[in-house]
């Protein structure tokens, strides 16, 4: 089947509890692990690219393996999302350029500011045929690995989304309950830690998604900055000369929790770079005196494709759902 936007997977998502996983891609390593994975555990998903990515492997290149992907999967619903839009020019260039759903991210801009540039992404957007999804973001996440963070989050009002939602005309809106992105969500002295020695962070803020779901009766909510930052992963990085101390992310019983609430997809980025980074550095430990790419990124991608089949299994409850999907 061609690519899809995200209507009918959320419709499915919000009525059976469960989420989208929402992964992103910027090699063809990582398509594939995500899709292979998909493909086995006959899942939907979303595919998405940042500018990062874009700037990175250009969008042409990314486009064409995302395509491979869905001749590869021809069973899979498969959305190529645009993740953090940065402002509308990027938008259109994504929907003109074969894109079935962006999200605009004024998340930062004041209130109507950020209302008017959604509105205007989503008025080109709906306008495209066939009709392009529109992802709106209030409330800003913290964090300091990518280019879409900033340096202090803010929660989202659950007094505002209403009227964004209704000015806008958004297909689903991300807030901010206490996730962040990157591989540090939590500072170690607003944790706890475990008999490992393993911070324990303090639970996501269930309150304002209750509030914001109780606003938006059947509107799919989004939650980015989802990583779990698995600890065999941090630990394989910091044996093999890696340094990552304490890094730490989103429990993933909170998430399960949320998956079965509005929330329809989850973000998932830094944990896939945690596998294949985790992986090659073991490699190279293991084997100094090899240099043929292909020895490395093969277990790289297995091992995202392994991750991926747990977050769609255990975490997202989106395994066995294509079909209702389609
Ligand atoms: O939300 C951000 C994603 O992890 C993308 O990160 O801007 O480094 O590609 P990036
Ligand atoms: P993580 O850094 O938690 O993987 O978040 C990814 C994300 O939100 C992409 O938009
Ligand atoms: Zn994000």
């Amino acid at each position: 089947m061609p690519l899809v936007n995200s209507l009918k997977m959320f419709e499915q998502a919000y009525k059976n509890g469960y989420a989208i996983g929402a992964f992103n891609v910027n090699n063809m390593e990582i398509v594939q692990g995500i899709t292979e994975a998909c493909k086995e555990e006959n899942a939907p998903v979303i595919l998405q690219v940042s500018k990062g990515a874009r700037a990175y492997a250009n969008h042409t290149y990314l486009v064409k393996l995302v395509e491979a992907a869905v001749i590869e999967c021809p069973n899979i619903p498969i959305v190529l999302h645009l993740d953090h839009g940065p402002d509308f020019e990027t938008c259109k260039a994504c929907i003109d350029g074969g894109f079935t759903s962006v999200m605009i991210d004024g998340s930062a801009l004041p209130f109507e500011e950020n209302i008017a540039v959604t509105k205007k992404v989503v008025e080109y957007a709906h306008a495209h045929k066939p009709y392009v999804t529109v992802e709106g973001e209030l409330g800003t996440l913290a964090g300091i690995e990518d280019e879409v963070s900033h340096a202090v989050g803010s929660y989202t009002r659950p007094e505002e989304v209403e009227e964004f939602v209704r000015r806008t005309g958004v297909d689903s809106l991300a807030i901010a309950i206490g996730t962040s992105h990157g591989a540090y969500k939590f500072k170690p002295e607003q944790c706890t830690r475990n008999a490992d020695g393993v911070l324990v962070p303090p639970p996501l803020r269930f309150d304002i998604l209750k509030e914001v779901a109780k606003r938006l009766p059947n509107f799919p909510i989004v939650l980015h900055g989802s990583s779990s930052v698995p600890q065999n992963y941090v630990a394989m990085v910091n044996a093999h000369g890696g340094k990552m101390p304490d890094a730490v992310g989103v429990p993933e019983e909170q998430l399960r929790e949320a998956a079965k609430l509005p929330v329809c997809k989850i973000n998932i980025d830094s944990d896939l770079r945690l596998a294949m980074t985790g992986t090659i550095r073991e490699f190279f430990d293991e084997h100094p005196e090899k240099f043929d790419p292909r020895e490395y990124l093969k277990p790289a991608r297995a091992n995202i494709k392994e991750l991926v089949r747990h977050k769609l299994r255990d975490v997202l409850g989106c395994a066995g759902k294509a079909d209702e999907c389609r």
